[in-house]
């Protein structure tokens, strides 16, 4: 049986949770692949709100295994003070399995991560200090802390030793910090990992033979595509994968077991933390639509950027991730506006130097449809707008295309086209139920209505 990825296609908070937690009904497993403690995925449902930041969006659904795939940063404490949270409103969290290859966010990681973030000064990243980027930095460099180590009191004894002294003389020598008690630490995460032993397990098996045996999985991503430390915003980006590459890699899948992609996509753009949001609104639009999306973070509660649809980098994502369908969320913060914007191509400005032996330099404007690479490049970015007219209801109680009015299907469409995927679900609210579902054109009956 072949695996589902749902990923955000944007900067994050698409609305992947909510996602996540409708299609977990039909699903057997649901592995989170990517990123630590740093996602927020908010699931709103009869028995009141869910944050959820490490566990699996398929928690609230009682048949479906949650696993913690091996791309994951893990903080020990923080998964389980979430699921001492789960436990006291009455979620049953035995079905969740955590990967001993999974890589474990240190008592210093979130230290490193406000100490780097100061260094930066004005040019930091707006991380959610979480540890994480720290964190995979050692994976990558080798000197990571797994979560098999936990158990080991041996193998975790010769890393945190080993790293600490490291750490010590960064810490001392470069912040002017009090150095760490490795004794302290070690204490620390053996009680840390006593309490989590039950739940480790090999996940990449386990999500294996599920497919085996013919069930389905879904692969839950945090973050967005924009935010790849690859192809996203450098740098001004996360430290992992959150694109189907990195859903495969970080849950243990094959790219030849996957069937869907839903990319998921808001119907505006926002982003928490610094770096280029090329169709940031400054104005009252951009703050109506922060107020009716409820645009603020999930996990550090920070406001959100706000700004209208972005097409062109959704367009690279929707392309680069084989994305199937759109679950194009939060339709509904749209309602009421006169008009309504899609960026559909970036006008870039480049210093260029005009030849010759007197060396003189002029400012050289292109129009192009794909994201840039380079920093300078992002910030000369003008968007390029269509504007299409909005509509003046509301679409909350929608539960269906017929339901949606002419202005808002007409939107959907665009976006389509623009993005070049069908749209398969429409969010229409922030309640499980609140989700229309629609037929699913194919991209050849896509292309026809285009032309
Ligand atoms: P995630 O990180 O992708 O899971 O998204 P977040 O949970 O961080 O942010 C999405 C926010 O939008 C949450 O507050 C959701 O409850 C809310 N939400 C999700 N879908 C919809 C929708 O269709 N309409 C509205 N109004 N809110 C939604
Ligand atoms: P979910 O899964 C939105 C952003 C941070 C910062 C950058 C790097 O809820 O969509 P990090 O702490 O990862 O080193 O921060 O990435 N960021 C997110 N933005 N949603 C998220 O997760 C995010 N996770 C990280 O704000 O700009
Ligand atoms: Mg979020």
């Amino acid at each position: 049986m072949p695996a589902t990825i749902v990923m955000g296609g944007q900067w994050g908070d698409e609305g992947k949770g909510k996602l996540t937690d409708a299609l977990a009904g039909n699903v057997a497993v649901v592995v989170r692949a990517n990123g630590g403690s740093n996602a927020g995925h908010t699931i709103e449902t009869e028995a009141g709100v869910f944050k959820l930041h490490l566990v699996p969006s398929g928690i609230l659904n009682p048949r479906c295994l949650c696993v913690i795939g091996a791309g994951v940063v893990v903080d020990p404490a923080s998964l389980l003070a979430e699921l001492d949270g789960l436990r006291q409103r009455g979620v049953d969290v035995a079905g969740l399995r955590l990967s001993d290859r999974a890589h474990v966010v240190m008592p210093y990681h979130p230290l490193f991560d406000r100490l780097e973030e100061a260094r930066r000064a004005d040019d930091e990243i707006g991380t959610t200090l979480r540890g994480n980027g720290p964190a995979y930095a050692d994976k990558v460099s080798r000197r990571g802390v797994r979560v098999a180590d936990l158990v080991d009191e041996g193998a975790l004894r010769r890393k945190i030793e080993r790293e600490i002294e490291e750490k010590n003389r960064i810490l001392v020598r470069v912040y002017g910090e009090p150095a760490l008690d490795p004794a302290s630490v070690l204490d620390e995460l053996l009680t840390l990992g006593a309490r989590l032993a039950p739940y480790i397990a090999p996940s990449e098996v386990i999500v294996q033979d599920a497919l085996a045996a013919g069930k389905e999985v879904l692969i839950e991503c945090a973050q967005g595509a924009m935010l790849d430390i690859d192809y996203g915003t450098y740098p001004f980006v996360t430290s992992s994968s959150p694109t189907a590459a990195g859903a495969c890699q970080g849950a243990g899948v094959a790219p030849t077991q996957v069937r869907r992609v839903i990319g998921v996509f808001k119907a505006y753009s926002t982003r928490v933390g610094g770096g280029p949001l090329p169709t940031e609104l400054h104005d009252a639009t951009g703050q109506a639509i922060r107020e009716r999306g409820r645009e603020y973070g999930t996990t550090t509660g920070r406001p959100r950027r706000t700004g209208w649809f972005d097409a062109v980098a959704a367009r690279a994502v929707a392309r680069q991730n084989g994305v199937t369908e759109i679950a194009l969320t939060l339709l509904d913060v749209l309602d009421g506006f006169d008009h309504v914007k899609v960026c559909t191509a970036y006008r870039l400005q480049r210093l260029e130097s005009t030849g010759g032996h007197s060396e003189s330099a002029g400012i050289v404007e292109s129009v192009v449809r794909h994201p840039p690479a380079g920093e300078a490049e992002w910030e000369s970015i003008s968007p390029v707008y269509e504007t299409l007219p909005g509509w003046q209801c509301t679409t909350s109680e929608a539960r269906s295309l017929e339901d949606l009015p002419d202005g808002a299907r007409a939107y959907v469409r665009f976006l389509e086209d623009a993005v070049g995927a069908p749209v398969t679900m429409v969010g229409v609210g922030p309640a499980r139920d609140q989700l229309v579902s629609l037929p699913l054109v194919t991209r050849t009956e896509l292309a026809g209505a285009a032309g």
